[in-house]
This record gives structure tokens, C-alpha cells and sequence, in this order.
């Protein structure tokens, strides 16, 4: 069976709204982010879904940590939700690309100072000597950006994940769950079911 494009999104958008409405659930964003890289190993880390649309799902990062440079380096991720309380599941697999320079700035722009600063001290995913290194950078930056706007810096932008393969997965008793698979076939998604 195939289906509209927007489908999934639309499902993803419902499943979504019932995680962030949840108090139970207190960080509904955080997806397990999987890279591969140069030498066809995997790693995998949280990260935060920041936006999405039928064009796809948007982190933002450090273009020179680990992440960055495995994504570089091959374009293929595969991104994970799980809201347990709900017995939900969403996995997500497709190729990234960067985001527009303005979709980064205007990200950036909203996030608050201390992140901003945050982002221009972190070498992220780099060795430090010691703690009081970070510190340092922290307040060097503060100093550097004291009574200005912090712009973003050039090594931070985001990555949008346009998805090639959604599958949602609903608990159910006995092990007995549903899961739905949708992969893009051209312009159409194709809909399959498969074994739990
Ligand atoms: C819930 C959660 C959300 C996170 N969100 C982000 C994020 O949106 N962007 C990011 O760069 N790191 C985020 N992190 C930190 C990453 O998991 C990771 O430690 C960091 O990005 C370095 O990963 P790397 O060395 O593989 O590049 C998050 C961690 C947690 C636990």
C-alpha cells in the first residue's frame, strides 16, 4: 500500500504532541542520534529534535566534534525516539545535510546567552587538560562578547535529517506490538507491516 507524503510526518506530529503533552516524559525532544564513520563504525549519542517538517528533522551541534565529523564524512544516520510511559517508539532513518545559514542564526539567536556562550568556549568532543581549561574559555568569551549580541559561531549550525524510512512502534501486552514501516518510494510512501 503507498500513501501521501505527508502521512508519517502527520503521525509523527500526533505521536509527538501526546509525548510533549505528558509531564511525565521530561525531555519528549531527545532522540538517540547514530553516525557512522569513515571506517564503517557506529556511535550513537542524544541529541535534541529542534524542529520538523516534510523536509525533515533538525539538530543543532558542533560541526567539529565527534557528530560533525562523522557526518562529514557519510550522510547516512539513523535517529531514535522512545516515550516508554507511552509504549511508543520512532525510528527514523535518511541522510542529513546542513541546515540554511539563516535557519542556524535564527536557532542560535533564540537560545539563551549562557548557551551561546557555551557553544563559542566548547572544543566539543575535544580532549581537555583539566576542568579550569573550560572555565577559562567561558569567561574569555564572556569578556570578548560583554555588553554585545553573542553571533553564532562559524564551527556551530545544525542538520537536518531527511528521512528515508519512519517506523512506529506501539507496545503491546504479551509483546504482542504494532509496528508500521513507511519507506519512500519517489514521490509516494510506500506502508508495510511487519513481525514485532
Ligand atoms: C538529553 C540530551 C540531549 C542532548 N542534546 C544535544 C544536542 O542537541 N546537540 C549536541 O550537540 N549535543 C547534545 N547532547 C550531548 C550529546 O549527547 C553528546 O555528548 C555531544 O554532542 C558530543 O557528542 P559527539 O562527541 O558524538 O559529537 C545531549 C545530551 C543529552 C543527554
Amino acid at each position: 500500500m503507498t500513501t501521501d507524503l505527508k502521512f508519517p510526518f502527520q503521525k509523527f506530529n500526533e505521536w509527538f504532541e501526546k509525548a510533549k503533552a505528558n509531564s511525565a516524559i521530561i525531555e519528549p525532544t531527545a532522540m538517540c542520534l547514530s553516525t557512522v564513520d569513515k571506517n564503517n563504525c557506529p556511535s550513537s549519542r542524544m541529541v535534541l529534535l529542534k524542529k520538523f517538517d516534510e523536509n525533515g528533522f533538525c539538530f543543532f551541534t558542533n560541526l567539529t566534534s565527534r557528530k560533525g565529523k562523522e557526518l562529514s564524512e557519510n550522510k547516512n544516520v539513523a535517529l531514535c525516539f522512545y516515550w516508554g510511559i507511552l509504549g511508543l517508539q520512532v525510528r527514523i532513518e535518511g541522510e542529513v545535510e546542513k541546515v540554511s545559514i539563516k535557519e542556524a542564526d535564527d536557532y542560535f539567536a533564540s537560545r539563551r546567552r549562557g548557551s551561546q556562550i557555551g557553544a563559542w568556549a566548547s572544543k566539543q568532543s575535544c580532549e581537555m587538560e583539566e576542568w579550569k581549561e573550560f572555565e577559562d574559555r567561558i569567561s574569555e568569551i564572556e569578556n570578548h562578547f560583554k555588553d554585545q549580541e553573542v553571533p553564532r559561531p562559524p564551527f556551530w549550525s545544525g542538520f537536518r535529517v531527511a528521512p528515508k524510512r519512519i517506523e512506529f512502534w506501539e507496545e503491546g501486552d504479551f509483546r504482542i506490538h504494532k509496528r508500521e514501516v513507511f519507506v519512500k518510494n519517489g514521490n509516494s510512501w510506500e506502508i508495510k507491516k511487519l513481525y514485532p
